[in-house]
């Protein structure tokens, strides 16, 4: 949160990747989430009432669900008086929480103009996942927790309690590689689609999702030790895992298996996956493959978690 060249105050929300356990954490199990340097910024300028600008480039229906997401943060933080607006770095609809980035951002900016200070994490967090609930129906929850808290986390969902986050001491900082593979389809299609297949076959599937959360709280571990060969492999078992789920697709494990070639430690898929989407590499050194993908004419970029 800080002020605006020009009046009013800005407030950010990053975007995130998750190094293990997504999907599965819709059904109870441990994540590792990481912010990255790419994310959302609100505006809010003073006014005479509570309003969002949507940005004009959007396209009919986008607008009206984050209009809609709006009017429920705004309505619960009591519309303060302020016009909001947005402007992203972050590739949209590819797993990297752009919709957790913007929900955070324009929280953070509702809860600065009605209460006169930056927000607590906790109460960031909440508002956050009222949008989220409009652009998703019933997300786990670990892209907003990620973005609002803006660090590396171990989170947990848990049935009729509030979700179990732990902020990681990491030993050493993660340098990582996000690679885009292609468009991809909306999140809530894809888990919807897994769901299906879960309620059909509960023991196949329950068996797939109990392997990951146990991955991740491994990864999570090794991330603590600084046992960063440790932490890639238990990425790339993961990929595997989200492919006999069924997430994963050719374009995505050929990002993967590229990344793996130009030196990560481990590659996987990141989000909800599907037809497209992103991947991210853990590297000790990210520069040469970042350079060596973008000769081939790959969109990616580098982000580095701080312990
Ligand atoms: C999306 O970033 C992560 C998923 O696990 C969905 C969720 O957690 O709600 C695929």
């Amino acid at each position: 949160m800080r002020p605006a060249p020009g009046g009013g105050y800005l407030a950010f929300g990053p975007g995130k990747v998750i190094l293990l356990g997504e999907h599965a954490v819709v059904y109870g199990g441990t994540a590792l989430a990481v912010p990255i340097r790419l994310g959302v910024t609100a505006h809010a300028r003073p006014a005479a009432s509570c309003l969002f600008r949507a940005p004009a480039a959007l396209d009919r229906a986008t607008r009206r669900l984050l209009l809609r997401a709006f009017a429920a943060a705004a309505e619960a933080a009591g519309r303060p008086p302020v016009t909001i607006s947005v402007q992203s770095t972050l590739p949209m609809s590819m797993g990297l929480g752009s919709s957790a980035a913007v929900a955070v951002a324009i929280s953070g900016a509702l809860l600065r103009a009605a209460a006169g200070r930056a927000p607590a994490a906790a109460r960031l967090r909440d508002l956050a996942g009222r949008m989220e609930a409009v652009f998703h129906g019933t997300p786990s929850g670990v892209d907003h927790a990620c973005s609002a808290l803006g660090g590396p986390i171990a989170f947990r969902r848990r049935e009729g309690r509030p979700p179990r986050i732990r902020r990681l001491a990491l030993r050493r900082p993660l340098e990582l590689l996000v690679a885009i593979a292609g468009s991809r389809r909306p999140t809530r299609d894809t888990v919807a689609a897994l769901r299906r297949r879960q309620a059909r076959w509960p023991s196949r599937y329950g068996r797939l999702f109990q392997e990951v959360g146990r991955l991740a709280e491994e990864g999570v571990r090794a991330a603590e030790r600084g046992d960063l060969e440790s932490l890639g492999d238990a990425m790339n078992v993961n990929h595997g895992l989200l492919a006999a789920l069924g997430v994963s697709s050719p374009a995505l494990d050929a990002m993967a298996a590229r990344l793996r070639a130009a030196g990560a430690l481990g590659a996987k898929l990141t989000g909800a996956g599907g037809d497209g989407g992103a991947v991210v590499g853990l590297f000790r050194d990210a520069r040469p493959a970042e350079a060596r993908l973008r000769r081939a004419g790959v969109t990616c970029f580098r982000t580095r978690v701080e312990p």
